[in-house]
């Protein structure tokens, strides 16, 4: 059945191209977004749109109750770990309390079917590889810890109010919209693929690698890239499983095959025909050398299945939106 979404951080990376799926699969997206890291030009035209602050507890109420909002979806979080650590109480006030106002809004106007962004920083440094779900959290940076202490507000709230909901922990989110109609376009820009777009484009000298000594085949860090459209598709195909008043779930989202820093930078040089400069420097602080995912219990539950299991496409999504875009949304 179609259902009312308000998806809130929707004019975001990972939230705009949820809404572009929420769209695809027949349900309505409601648009909540500060348009503080989001981009106005990401918002479909037939979505319903709210310049709106996740603090502003009475106008998130009556947004809720106005478009009759079945189901949130929570996108609107700080993501900097560095900057995390630097000034946790940002995101202590960002990604937790105001993630709580939004939680309470919906308890008082009885929606209680609730997906979130969390992330694999709350894993910190895992013991064991792939990451499972019944893993350790014990993060190593405030951003992490926020997440962490979101999921677990949802165990209480659950028992409490009958809240259902699953808690998506993102590997490293890539790639663009297949229609290339979205793509990655933050500020200040500090992932990985859009930095090696950057230096392949010219816009920037170098690309630097963080570390070359690490225990791993290559001595640079290994991730878990994983496309942002298969990351979409896992948050609607759990809607059958909130229907259960209560419930709560958690899934690691990743491809499960790791790449190094060196094999991204080889890809987008493969993919794009440009030599990328480089530069070695030392270990960026708080970076764990290899993490990457079991997503086997979202392909179980879910019925969830890649439709890029590989890092290549999934840098040619990337691609194609950098080289149409390459000042992202301002063009
Ligand atoms: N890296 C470089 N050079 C750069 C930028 C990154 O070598 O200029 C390396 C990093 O050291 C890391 C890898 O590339 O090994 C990926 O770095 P990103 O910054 O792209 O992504 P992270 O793995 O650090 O971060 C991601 C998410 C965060 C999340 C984190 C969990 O973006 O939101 O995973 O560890 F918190």
């Amino acid at each position: 059945m179609a259902k009312n979404v308000l998806v809130v951080g929707g004019a975001g990376y990972i939230g705009s191209h949820c809404v572009r799926q929420l769209i695809l699969s027949g349900h309505r997206p409601v648009i909540v977004d500060n348009l503080s890291f989001g981009h106005r030009q990401a918002v479909p035209a037939e979505a319903p749109f709210h310049n709106c602050d996740l603090g502003d507890t009475e106008a998130m109420r009556a947004i809720m109750e106005n478009e009759r909002i079945d189901l949130v979806m929570h996108f609107a979080a700080f993501a900097y770990v560095g900057e995390s650590v630097e000034n946790p109480l940002k995101y202590y006030f960002n990604n937790l309390v105001a993630t709580l106002n939004l939680l309470k809004v919906m308890v008082e106007t009885g929606v209680r079917q609730f997906v979130f962004s969390s992330t694999c920083a709350t894993y910190g440094i895992p013991a064991s590889l792939p990451i499972t779900e019944d893993m350790p959290q014990h993060p190593i940076n405030p951003y992490g810890q926020t997440k962490l202490d979101v999921e677990n507000a949802l165990k209480a709230l659950a028992h409490a109010h009958g809240l259902s909901s699953a808690s998506f922990r993102y590997f490293n989110a890539a790639g663009a919209a297949e229609d290339g109609s979205l793509g990655e376009d933050h500020n200040p820009e500090t992932h990985l693929i859009p930095l090696v777009f950057q230096a392949a484009l010219g816009q920037r000298d170098h690309i630097s690698i963080f570390g070359t000594d690490y225990e791993t085949p290559d001595g640079t860090c290994l991730r878990d890239y994983i496309h942002v459209d298969d990351l979409s598709r896992a948050h609607i195909a759990v809607f059958d499983k909130l229907e259960t008043p209560g419930s709560t779930y958690f899934y690691n989202l990743g491809t499960g095959t790791p790449a190094s820093v060196r094999e991204v930078i080889d890809t987008v040089e493969k993919v794009c025909g440009k030599k990328v400069p480089v530069v070695e420097e030392g270990r960026r602080a708080g970076d764990p050398p290899a993490l990457y995912a079991d997503s086997g219990k979202a392909k179980r539950e879910l019925g969830w299945e890649l439709q890029y299991p590989d890092l290549e496409p999934i840098i040619e999504t990337a691609w194609r939106w950098h080289r149409d875009h390459p000042s992202g949304y301002a063009k």
